[in-house]
């Protein structure tokens, strides 16, 4: 009679799962429980209104974004004393105090800008990056050329005059998540396992 001891009835169960693998066991076979494939953050370039980051901050936890940024904000901005961000979202979503957006791009993620160009992209017509970072520009400016470069596409919402910073940030996240529910315009492609 064999008898199988813990560990050897473990590993046997282990070398199992390995072999029902396609790919010798590199990959895991399980599907995610997650609802979602990748993420959104958003990033603010030179924001100078604290009811403009309270409210971007309050976006992005109603639109589960997984990060935001705020670089070369203005430094009287308290993020515990925005009267727009009622949840506080920063004890909830982390929020990243930067000189420079792209020093902080998380692995293979796409940076995209949202500015009101000329030659900009129809964000009505556009499909999310499975992983992007949407980058806004401050409300008495616009985000530098350097920036549009460096951003593998240029957003505009496509309106007579600019909108408010924070209308734009609910705006495009609201375009994200509609979209994320119609299968032939979900980020990254129509097939749920898709990567970019
Ligand atoms: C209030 S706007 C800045 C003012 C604007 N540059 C002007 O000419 O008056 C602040 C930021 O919101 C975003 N934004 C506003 N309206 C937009 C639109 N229609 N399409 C894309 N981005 C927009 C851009 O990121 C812009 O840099």
């Amino acid at each position: 009679m064999l008898l199988l001891t813990k560990p050897f009835i473990l590993l046997f169960m282990a070398e199992e799962q390995k072999a029902k693998s396609s790919d010798g066991g590199r990959t895991s076979e399980r599907v995610s429980g997650r609802q979602e494939r990748g993420y959104a953050m958003v990033a603010l370039d030179s924001p100078s209104h604290p009811v403009n980051v309270g409210h971007t901050l309050r976006a992005a936890m109603c639109f589960d974004t997984r990060l935001v940024i705020l670089s070369n904000a203005t430094s009287s901005i308290n993020l515990r004393r925005l009267p727009t961000d009622p949840g506080r979202t920063w004890r909830h979503t982390p929020v990243l105090s930067v000189e420079s957006v792209f020093e902080s791009l998380p692995y293979d993620c796409t940076p995209v800008a949202i500015e009101l160009t000329d030659d900009a992209e129809d964000l009505v017509d556009f499909q999310h990056p499975e992983r992007a970072c949407y980058i806004f520009g401050p409300e008495k400016g616009s985000l530098s050329q350097e920036t549009l470069n460096r951003c593998d596409a240029v957003l505009k919402i496509p309106v007579t005059l600019p909108l408010n910073l924070a209308a734009t940030v609910n705006v495009v996240l609201y375009d994200r998540m509609l979209k994320m529910r119609r299968p032939e315009l979900r980020p990254g492609g129509n097939n749920p396992r898709t990567t970019r």
